[in-house]
């Protein structure tokens, strides 16, 4: 039966278990298969193209499978491709990220927005479209972590090596920073230690429990919730086909 199949859940690597974590803590009772590109993350510095193709090529092998819906847990395959994701695979919904900005210049009005993400998102359409709309309200600082990504590939959440990164690239702001948007899904993994190169009062946002809504409504609105209260089942899978990886991804599901 249709309701009872997987939504799918994709990203360039490891950076979307943070949404499914949202995803699970708001549906417990769906079904998902999780599917993290790593053997060709990071994303965020590679073409257009690229990205493009690697998205459409995951999500059509998923597809053929058998899904009811597939999120686009990651900001950078969003960027690239859900537009020809939503003509590809009209039947279903498919459901895309954005760096939470909005939420981030709403209630910061006129103080100065940090947005860490990929240096494809921030290059990208989707994002000046963003930025044209909320620019005025807030002082906005766009900057590129690509290192983060890799970071949170290693499963290193914590260490000098973050720590020295993150001072590095924050520092510079940390006085200044009212707020960050956390604009690529591995960064909520790295919180407290982006938390704590940031001053204290600093506010974070990320757009995994959003994203985790709007599949709600999405699914609602075509009726395809699954029925039952019983808990669903989740499958993780990835493209580097190791053990470590498997581990590494059950590992950060576990995290809070
Ligand atoms: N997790 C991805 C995002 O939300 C991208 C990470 C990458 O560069 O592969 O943008």
């Amino acid at each position: 039966m249709k309701k009872d199949l997987p939504i799918a859940v994709f990203d360039s690597g490891l950076g979307g278990i943070s949404v499914l974590k949202e995803l699970r803590a708001l549906m417990p009772e769906e079904n998902y298969l999780y599917f993290g590109d790593s053997a060709n993350a990071p994303y965020g510095v590679r073409s257009l193209e690229d990205v493009r193709n690697l998205t459409m090529k995951a999500i059509s092998e998923l597809y053929d499978r058998g899904i009811k819906a597939a999120v686009i847990a990651c900001n950078t395959a969003t960027s690239a491709a859900i537009i020809p994701l939503r003509e590809r695979f009209s039947d279903i919904p498919v459901i895309g990220m954005e760096p939470a900005l909005k939420p981030a210049v709403l209630e910061h009005p006129h103080e100065c927005v940090l947005v860490l993400a990929t240096a494809l998102t921030l290059r990208e359409e989707k994002f000046s479209h963003l930025m044209e709309r909320y620019d005025d309200r807030a002082e906005v600082i766009s900057l590129p972590c690509p290192e983060l990504v890799e970071f949170v590939e290693r499963g290193e959440l914590e260490g000098p090596n973050v720590e020295a990164y993150l001072s590095e690239k924050l520092g510079p702001w940390r006085e200044k920073a009212d707020a960050a948007v956390l604009g690529c899904t591995h960064f909520p993994f790295l919180r407290e230690a982006i938390r704590k190169a940031l001053k204290p009062e600093a506010v974070l946002y990320d757009g995994g429990a959003g994203t985790a809504r709007q599949t709600r409504r999405q699914l609602e609105l075509r009726n395809l919730r699954r029925e039952g209260d019983d808990l669903g089942f989740v499958e993780i899978e990835n493209s580097l086909k190791t053990t470590e990886i498997l581990y590494r991804s059950c590992w950060l599901l576990d995290q809070t």
